[in-house]
């Protein structure tokens, strides 16, 4: 069962990093996060949000922003101490906020003290945590899989084997077909669960069983490098989403047994059906929700968004719960990416979806993405554009205007919290609206809205929409919205909540 608490949850993702920095030396940390808790619940003008997300804060290796883990039950000197950590959960706690940690499962850093010893020679204890394979007498890779990241996933070691990688080098991945990594993974989990936290984000999860054949699999071709990536991306068949999944994710959810009201949260970067099978099969459950990212992934387009509501509906219906998120630390900003001008009409759309909704640090001030540094060494695949710190000047300003896009954010979040068609109804995604147009309705016992956005260039008048001003809720910019004999003009990037009587 999904704890109750989940459904509806609007999650807020802080990388820490870039959120608040108490002690000034031009790095966030935990300390900074609980100093700004006020922002999101609790304080006079908080958000209110159900819970946060933090991005890791763990000691890593240096290359990927902290998902390059070398302990998973510390934290790393620049964020603080596991003292300022649990300050932070019952902080959250006190303010009825959930904490989920990032867990990244799929793999470590190479200095990790498993990899290190799993590295020290073929007869090592720990060689099966991560996956090797044979050196080809040619000198190429053993197989023709690419990382994440660019060229190929295998880096050769002086033991005349190769370690797989989907990401960097620096981070092999661990062999999740080995119990004793399942175990020890599940230990981990514990850990944090046993310190209070409610939960999880897990990392890239479709990552973690590979095809079996790690060698030779497809032959390389004698005239093309073996590692090329292939059309029809076959570079991902064998490493991404592969039999066996599905057992390995019963196991983390095995891992929460006896910690109700904890819940699993998957990355994905995958279509429904795919998302649904994270969630449910046979042999048990798996994960509580899984963010799929299709709308993040889709252009500021009606038909597109519908697609994938339409999707979601169909594959992810009650109970199960899908996740949404328009923005992330890997993805350039929404407000960068579809201009900004359509960041309310977007924050209206994300927070009267149904299921999780998980908010990125920044977006409620319409943050965007910063000059790419190509300095950074956390960086090297060029995303330090949307992980630039949160400027908290430009968050008070907004505080205090109600006219601001943070007042609008919270706004639409009171409205999700005390509303419970949009905390728990149902979804259904109306069709024969004007072109560029997306809307739906949500419906729960005592309550039903019809919420319509206007994504398209020009004005739209929408004549099915039969409803007195008043019954207005909320709207982007009341300007854009004209109700009149029984029809309704939205302009563009204008979009509206109605209630029905
Ligand atoms: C994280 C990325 C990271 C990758 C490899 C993703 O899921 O969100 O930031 O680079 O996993 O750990």
């Amino acid at each position: 069962m999904t704890p109750a608490w989940a459904s509806g949850a609007v999650v807020y993702q802080v990388y820490p990093r870039a959120f608040a920095d108490a002690n000034g030396d031009g790095v966030g940390d935990l300390a900074g996060a609980l100093a700004r808790l006020d922002h999101l619940a609790g304080g006079p003008d908080a958000l209110g949000v159900d819970a946060i997300w933090l991005s890791p804060f763990y000691p890593h290796g240096g290359v990927d922003g902290g998902y390059d883990v070398t302990d998973f039950t510390d934290v790393a000197p620049e964020f603080g101490s596991l003292a300022d950590l649990d300050a932070l959960v019952a902080a959250c706690h006190e303010r009825g906020v959930r904490v989920l940690l990032d867990l990244v499962t799929g793999h470590t850093s190479d200095r990790h003290p498993w990899f290190v010893e799993a590295r020290s020679g073929r007869e090592s204890p720990n060689r099966d945590w991560y996956l090797w394979a044979d050196a080809r007498p040619d000198g190429y890779p053993p197989s023709n899989w690419v990382s994440e990241f660019g060229g190929s996933a295998w880096t050769a070691d002086p033991s005349g084997q190769s370690y797989l990688h989907s990401f960097y080098p620096e981070q092999p991945d661990l062999n999740w077909r080995n119990p004793a990594v399942r175990a020890a993974m599940a230990e981990v989990m514990q850990f944090w669960l046993d310190r209070g936290v409610d939960g999880f984000r897990v990392d890239a999860i479709e990552f973690l069983i590979k095809d079996e054949r790690l060698r030779d699999n497809p032959p390389a071709g004698p005239r093309r490098e073996p590692w090329s990536p292939e059309p029809g991306g076959l570079r991902r068949r064998w490493t991404r989403n592969q039999p066996g999944l599905g057992g390995a994710l019963r196991e983390l959810r095995r891992a929460m047994d006896g910690f109700p009201d904890r819940i699993l949260l998957g990355e994905l970067y995958a279509p429904a059906p795919r998302v649904a099978a994270a969630l449910t099969g046979p042999g048990g459950p798996r994960l509580h929700a899984g963010l799929d990212h299709q709308l993040a992934k889709s252009p500021w387009d009606a038909a597109a968004f519908r697609r994938a509501l339409v999707a979601a509906e169909r594959h992810l219906a009650p109970p199960l719960l899908p996740a949404w998120a328009l923005s992330n630390h890997d993805l350039s900003r929404h407000a960068t990416r579809w201009g900004v001008d359509r960041a309310r009409a977007a924050a209206l759309v994300l927070l009267t979806l149904r299921g999780m909704v998980c908010l990125y640090q920044g977006e409620e001030v319409g943050l965007l993405d910063g000059p790419p540094s190509g300095r950074d060494p956390l960086d090297r695949a060029g995303r330090d554009g949307s992980r630039a710190p949160l400027d908290w000047a430009q968050a008070e300003g907004q505080r205090r205007d109600p006219a601001s896009l943070l007042s609008w954010y919270r706004t639409l979040l009171t409205l999700r919290r005390q509303s419970p068609a949009l905390r728990h109804g149902s979804l259904t995604v109306l069709g024969g609206l004007p072109t560029g147009v997306l809307g739906y309705e949500r419906e729960a016992a005592s309550e039903r809205l019809t919420v319509l956005v206007n994504m398209g260039a020009r004005s739209a008048r929408i004549g099915l929409v039969r409803t007195a001003p008043d019954a207005i809720v909320a709207a982007t910019d009341l300007d854009a919205v004209l109700a009149r004999r029984g029809a309704l003009q939205l302009g563009p990037n204008a979009g509206v909540i109605i209630r029905h009587a």
